[in-house]
C-alpha cells in the first residue's frame, strides 16, 4: 500500500513515523489506521531497527480520531465502523507491546485519541509549544478505546478524572507536572533531544530492552508475588538468548 497518510525515514537504526495529514491536524483517519497496521507491522522484524520515533507533521503531534471520516462517516455502519476500530486497536497493540523502545516526539496539538497514542509509547518529550486535552467531553462523548484507560495507568485519579471530565487543555509545562510526559523542552530543541535520547537507547542491548518492556507490562498488572516470579523467569530469558553476553562483558567490563 502506498503510503499517504504516513511518511517514514530511517536513519542510523531510528525509524521516524511521522503522522502526515498536516491539513486535517494529523486527525487519524481510517486510512491512517491502515496504514500506520502496515508501517508497524513492516517494523516488528527489522532486526537493524532499534528506535521508533513517533511525531506529526506541521503544528500538530495528533488531533484525535478524524471527527468526520473516523466518526461521522462510519456512523450507522457497524461493520465498516468496527473494522476501522479493530485496525486501530491493531496498530496501538503493534505500538505498545514493541519490541524496540518508542519515543513520542510531541511536536504541537495532541488531543483524545492522540493523547492515548502518545501514551502507548514508552516515553514522551514534548515540546514547549504542545497542547494536551481529553476533548471527546466537548463533543457529548468520552474517551473510549484505551483513550481514558491509558491516562487512568499514567496519571492519578484524579487527574485522570479531572481531564475527562473537563475537556481542558493542559500546556507542556502542566503535562510534564502531572507526568502525562517525560518532559518539555524547547521547541527549537525538540529534534535534538529526542535523537539524543534515542542514540542513547541504541547504546543498550537490545534484547534486554525487549525484556524490560515485556516484564513491564505485565508486571504492571500483576500481584507482588507473581510480579516477581515472571521477572525471574524472564531474567533467565536474557542468558539464553545474548549467549551469556551480559556476564561476559556487561559484568566483566564493569569489574
Ligand atoms: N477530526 C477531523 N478534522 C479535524 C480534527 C479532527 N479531530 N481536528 C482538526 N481537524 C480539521 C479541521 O476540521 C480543519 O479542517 P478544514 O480546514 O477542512 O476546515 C483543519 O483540521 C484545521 O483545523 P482548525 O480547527 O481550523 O485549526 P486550528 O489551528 O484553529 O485549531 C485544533 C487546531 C487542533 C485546536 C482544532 O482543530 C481542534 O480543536 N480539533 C479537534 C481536536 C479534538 O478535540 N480531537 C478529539 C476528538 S474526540
Amino acid at each position: 500500500m502506498e503510503l499517504k497518510t504516513v511518511k517514514i525515514e530511517r536513519a542510523d537504526g531510528i525509524a521516524t513515523i511521522t503522522l502526515n495529514r498536516p491539513e486535517k491536524k494529523n486527525a487519524m483517519s481510517p486510512q491512517l489506521h491502515r496504514e500506520m497496521k502496515q508501517v508497524l507491522t513492516e517494523m516488528r522484524d527489522e532486526r537493524d531497527l532499534r528506535v521508533i520515533v513517533l511525531t506529526g507533521s506541521g503544528d500538530s503531534f495528533c488531533a484525535g480520531q478524524d471527527l468526520k471520516e473516523f466518526f461521522a462517516e462510519t456512523y450507522g455502519k457497524p461493520e465498516e465502523s468496527s473494522k476501522v476500530t479493530r485496525t486501530a486497536m491493531e496498530w496501538s497493540e503493534l505500538l505498545r507491546l514493541n519490541d524496540k523502545p518508542t519515543i513520542a516526539k510531541v511536536n504541537g496539538w495532541c488531543f483524545g485519541g492522540g493523547m492515548r497514542v502518545m501514551g502507548l509509547c514508552d516515553i514522551a518529550i514534548a515540546s514547549d509549544k504542545a497542547v494536551f486535552g481529553l476533548s471527546e467531553i466537548n463533543f457529548g462523548i468520552f474517551p473510549a478505546g484505551g483513550a481514558l484507560k491509558v491516562p487512568i495507568e499514567l496519571l492519578s485519579h484524579r487527574d485522570a478524572l479531572y481531564l475527562a471530565l473537563t475537556g481542558e487543555r493542559l500546556s507542556a509545562a502542566e503535562a510534564e507536572k502531572i507526568r502525562l510526559i517525560n518532559r518539555a523542552v524547547p521547541h527549537d530543541k525538540l529534534d535534538a533531544e529526542v535523537t539524543a535520547l534515542a542514540k542513547k537507547l541504541i547504546e543498550k542491548n537490545p534484547v534486554a530492552l525487549m525484556l524490560t518492556k515485556k516484564v513491564f507490562w505485565r508486571d504492571k498488572f500483576m500481584q507482588y508475588t507473581e510480579a516477581v516470579d515472571w521477572e525471574l523467569a524472564n531474567f533467565a530469558v536474557i542468558s539464553e538468548m545474548t549467549g551469556g553476553e551480559w556476564v561476559k562483558e556487561g559484568i566483566t567490563q564493569f569489574l
